[in-house]
């Protein structure tokens, strides 16, 4: 393992954004001091061939500036909450409004937009990137001075990302990493020729303002646990893929029988991902409002978006007793020939 330390650029309130480059002969990876953000990930292809197979931007005013969350860890609730509004012990939060009157991804001015302290070692051949951020008690509305730390670990044709979240009192966290996929290889082609298996049980119904609304495991758009052709979901004609803008932007609840939560192939280079996590679900977006439409797949892997109004018997309370955790891999790998 390789690890290459670059000053990347400063903030506009001229901080110094480092990139943390670890490589081994699997794996190429950049970070970025700044939202945690994977700038690139390089893997090889069935030739050997390293391309990257991570969105991401050239310069550090483009992440200051993105709309799209392009892989940043994305909290302190991903995803949208309803009205802006967060419920706890009784006391209503009103968080900030940046999606129409919903809050996204914890707002404008949060985890993905700041600079985090960080550092990069090698421990026993394994890169090793903690980051920690402070979010005081009100920020963007959220309840509690939050110490966050994050670690990012590449292990081999492996990056895992643990999420760690300490509260002085009563909040609600759920983060995850917002990687736009995509595994044709330095984006030749869109995600449509890839596909996918979602191990999951069903998806959640959204409404027209991407708030999910109810578990379905019947009127499918995507088949369940096994391989799907995105071409044919992305064109499917299905009023949940319509209602998104044409694609996925849907909960899945896992349903945690198979090694892999989700998988992603595509036969032409040769590539695999396969995710799995500890939390339950894996919010699926197809990146249906991007510039470039679908030129990558998002697997936010956390707990269920829009809890308090989704699912309220599943909230979860992290205090000073509680601390929030949460653990992702991703496994780059090559497929067989189909
Ligand atoms: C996704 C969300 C999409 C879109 C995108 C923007 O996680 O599900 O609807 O808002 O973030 O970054």
């Amino acid at each position: 393992m390789k690890l290459n330390v670059l000053k990347f650029g400063q903030t506009s309130f001229g901080e110094d954004v480092f990139l943390y480059n670890f490589s081994n002969k699997y794996i190429d990876i950049e970070i970025l001091s700044y939202g945690g953000v994977i700038k690139s990930l390089k893997v090889p292809d069935r030739n050997g061939n390293f391309e990257n197979v991570v969105l991401g931007y050239n310069s550090l005013k483009e992440y200051e500036n993105d709309p799209y969350h392009y892989a940043c860890i994305t909290g302190r609730i991903a995803g949208r909450t309803k009205d802006a509004l967060l419920k706890i012990d009784g006391i209503e939060y009103q968080l900030s409004k940046n999606n129409g009157k919903n809050n996204l991804h914890g707002g404008d001015k949060t985890l993905h937009n700041r600079n985090w302290q960080s550092k990069a070692e090698i421990v026993e051949g394994e890169g090793v990137l903690t980051l920690e951020t402070f979010s005081p008690h009100l920020e963007e509305g959220f309840p509690g001075n939050v110490n966050f730390k994050v670690i990012y670990r590449i292990n081999k044709n492996k990056v895992t990302i643990e999420y760690n979240g300490f509260s002085d009192r009563n909040t609600y966290l759920n983060l995850t990493n917002h990687a736009y996929f995509n595994l044709s290889g330095d984006f030749k082609e869109t995600i449509a020729s890839q596909d996918v298996k979602i191990n999951a049980i069903g998806y959640g119904r959204v409404d027209e303002e991407t708030l999910p609304i109810s578990i379905e495991k019947e009127d499918l758009f995507i088949k369940m646990s096994k391989y799907s052709n995105l071409n044919e979901v992305l064109e499917s004609k299905h009023q949940q893929v319509k209602i998104v803008g044409g694609g996925i932007d849907h909960p899945f609840i896992l349903s945690k029988d198979s090694e892999y939560d989700v998988e992603l192939k595509d036969e032409k280079s040769g590539r695999g991902l396969f995710v799995k996590s500890d939390q339950p679900v894996a919010v699926i977006y197809t990146g249906n409002f991007l510039e470039h439409t679908h030129n990558g797949i998002c697997f936010e892997m956390q707990d269920y978006p829009d809890i308090q109004n989704f699912m309220p018997s599943k909230l979860k309370i992290y205090n000073k007793i509680e601390k929030y955790q949460q653990n992702t891999e991703f496994l780059f790998d090559i497929i067989c020939k189909n």
